[in-house]
């Protein structure tokens, strides 16, 4: 999988070189390019943004800078991701449909958001033809100050996903099967009992049908808290 994100802050993305998303790079498994949002800017201020049409607080970023960066990234065959709280709401589902994809394009807007021309320019017949697909998606129903974190968050939890990525394969065995909006049942080591709490009698003789029902009740339990 290739993976584009463009920003105006870089810097947000250096913790996609540790842990397993670094190594799956190593491995190239995974391609990750930041790009700075600014090296496209013309102005002497290296401005990217402007006032909105219309009035009201804040800044608007502009649909020309934003064009210059996006236009050599809408490849044959790219997931464009708009990054804005007003998007479809991301969950693992759409993390699974999105690690199927060849080359996803974070765009992270700051301040008020992109102007909306920039989402509407790439979904129009033409780039319909080339395989290009325009999502906005939010991380959850609260402000940011950018895209950016936003963006961590989807790349991890799509990337994961990959075949190869994950150091124990297995765990995403485990998670598909709770597929159903399931959360996973709780989880204990060693000691059995700390600062008198004991862990689950259940889990502790070797009966693994046993384990598996009560792991299964408990998964339900919990997803049940959360509602
Ligand atoms: N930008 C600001 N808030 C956001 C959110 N909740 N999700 C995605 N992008 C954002």
């Amino acid at each position: 999988m290739k993976i584009d994100a463009i920003t105006i802050f870089p810097e947000y993305f250096s913790p996609l070189q540790l842990s397993l998303l670094g190594k799956a790079q190593e491995k190239e498994l995974l391609s990750i390019t930041v790009h700075n949002l600014r090296d496209f800017s013309t102005n002497n201020h290296h401005s990217v943004d402007d006032t909105p049409y219309g009035g009201g607080a804040g800044m608007v970023m502009s649909p020309e800078i934003w064009g210059s960066a996006l236009d050599p990234l809408m490849l044959e065959d790219t997931d464009l991701i708009i990054l804005t709280p007003a998007g479809k709401v991301f969950d693992q589902q759409m993390a699974q449909e999105f690690a199927g994809s060849s080359h996803l394009v974070f765009a992270c807007g700051r301040y008020e958001g992109i102007d909306y021309r920039v989402g509407e320019y790439y979904s129009h017949p033409q780039f319909v033809a080339q395989s290009i697909r325009v999502h906005e998606v939010s991380i959850g129903n609260y402000v940011l100050g950018g895209g950016e974190v936003a963006a961590l968050v989807m790349i991890e939890a799509i990337t994961r996903l990959i075949p190869g990525v994950l150091g124990n394969p297995e765990s995403l065995a485990e998670e598909s099967h709770n597929e159903e909006g399931f959360l996973e049942y709780p989880n204990y080591t060693k000691p059995a009992n700390w600062r008198g709490i004991a862990v689950p009698e259940v889990l502790l003789g070797g009966n693994h049908a046993l384990i598996a029902t009560w792991r299964a009740a408990q998964a339900q339990v919990r997803a049940q808290k959360c509602d």
